[in-house]
């Protein structure tokens, strides 16, 4: 019996533990973990500095309101700062609400209400992000949304010209769609998107709650493609685990976000900041990100590889240690047998396998998450008599 709404479809492992790469059980069992907290742990689990951070603050103040100026915030937002396209931050505890204040920012800065987003997005489950996400599945059953978005194709600029009008704030983007099914931005839409954004005076909100943090090689994904958005959205990897979200935002939408206009009781406290603190260190710590992109293009090298002759695998994409291995059985079928295995992975839609592992994950680690991927399709390919 559990007392719990049951949103999630849970999976039978009770979760004691995890170090590094490593989630172990109460039973016992060792799982190396390709899912990493949904893109969220991506410095691994229980990462030494980033325990000794929040450690620290813990013995030293937890909670005194966003009234007060904390040293700490102040800390990690100069960080973000320094670290990104923007100048500004508020912060959350979540994804959904960094893209709430975002559709809020754009909206009062702009005098607008119209915000464009792509089909296959994901941006949260509020009302606001809700609405903004291109999934009808995601919305099905909470009645009539914010009337105010329309969805263009991902990747392709008529369909985004055609849902642009003079009524329209934003557009709101992420560079590569993780929940979507992994599919990546192509750099002449990137070149594109922006170049309408000029045109048409639009404001660009990149959420990058799944490829910020590292994930894709670069801090922040849209440094693949050289943007310049006006608005980006983090969360998940900022805490490494801990709760906290960002919306950032240039100078010139300061006066939009004055005195009373938005507000978090939790949002940016010091024991999420001071994780927040220690998370960007390590990952500006000279070469880091760099060994990371190399890491990861050798590893889906390696996966291209040992999946080539494997007929059930239909295309393997990604941008870091973003991945999806699309395929013709249903996700949820590999990744049954990748975890009878020993192997966490996530679904991203119905026939697309995600691999998140950390970004510390060791050779030895990602050769042997690949050994098990592939025989989990050999044999399910044995067993199914199955042929392309
Ligand atoms: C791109 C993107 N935006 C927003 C969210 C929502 O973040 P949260 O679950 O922290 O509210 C997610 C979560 O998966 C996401 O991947």
């Amino acid at each position: 019996m559990s007392y719990l709404f049951p949103t999630y479809s849970k999976k039978s492992l009770r979760i004691k533990e995890g170090r590094g790469a490593w989630l172990q059980t109460e039973d016992g069992k060792d799982y190396l973990d390709f899912m990493a907290g949904i893109a969220v742990c991506n410095l691994g689990h229980r990462h030494p500095k980033v325990v000794a951070a929040l450690h620290q603050q813990v013995d030293r103040l937890w909670h005194a309101s966003n009234l007060f100026h904390y040293d700490v915030q102040e800390e990690a937002a100069k960080q973000l700062v320094q670290a990104s396209a923007c100048d500004y931050v508020f912060f959350t505890n979540s994804g959904t609400e960094a893209n709430e204040a975002a559709i809020k920012l754009a909206r009062k800065a702009t005098g607008k209400n119209h915000i464009v987003s792509m089909k296959q997005s994901f941006h949260g489950r509020t009302l606001g992000s809700m609405a903004a996400t291109g999934q009808d599945g995601i919305k099905s059953g909470f009645g009539p949304m914010l009337p105010s978005f329309s969805y263009a194709q991902f990747n392709d600029m008529a369909s985004l010209h055609e849902a642009v009008s003079e009524e329209t704030a934003a557009i709101m983007v992420e560079i590569v769609q993780g929940e979507g099914g992994v599919h990546v931005m192509t750099a002449s839409f990137a070149e594109a998107m922006v170049a309408l954004c000029k045109e048409q005076n639009l404001l660009l909100i990149v959420d990058e709650i799944q490829t910020g943090m590292g994930r894709t090689g670069k801090l922040f994904a849209y440094e693949h493609y050289g943007l310049d958005p006006d608005i980006v959205t983090v969360a998940k990897g900022l805490g490494n685990g801990f709760p906290i979200g960002a919306m950032l935002g240039k100078a010139s939408l300061k006066e939009a976000f004055g005195i009373g206009s938005h507000g978090s009781t939790f949002g940016g406290n010091p024991l999420a900041a001071a994780t927040a603190i220690a998370v960007l260190a390590e990952l500006s710590a000279d070469g880091f990100l760099p060994e990371v992109e190399e890491k990861a293009e050798r590893f889906v090298a390696y996966l291209k590889g040992e999946l080539s002759g494997i007929a059930i695998v239909k295309d393997i994409r990604h941008k870091g240690f973003l991945i999806g291995i699309e395929t013709a059985i249903p996700a949820l079928d590999l990744i049954a047998a990748c975890e009878q295995q020993g192997l966490l992975l996530l679904p991203a839609g119905s026939h697309v396998t995600r691999l998140l592992p950390p970004l510390t994950v060791s050779e030895s680690e990602w050769r042997k998450a690949v050994a098990i991927i592939k025989q989990a399709a050999t044999i399910y390919e044995r067993e199914n008599s199955f042929s392309s």
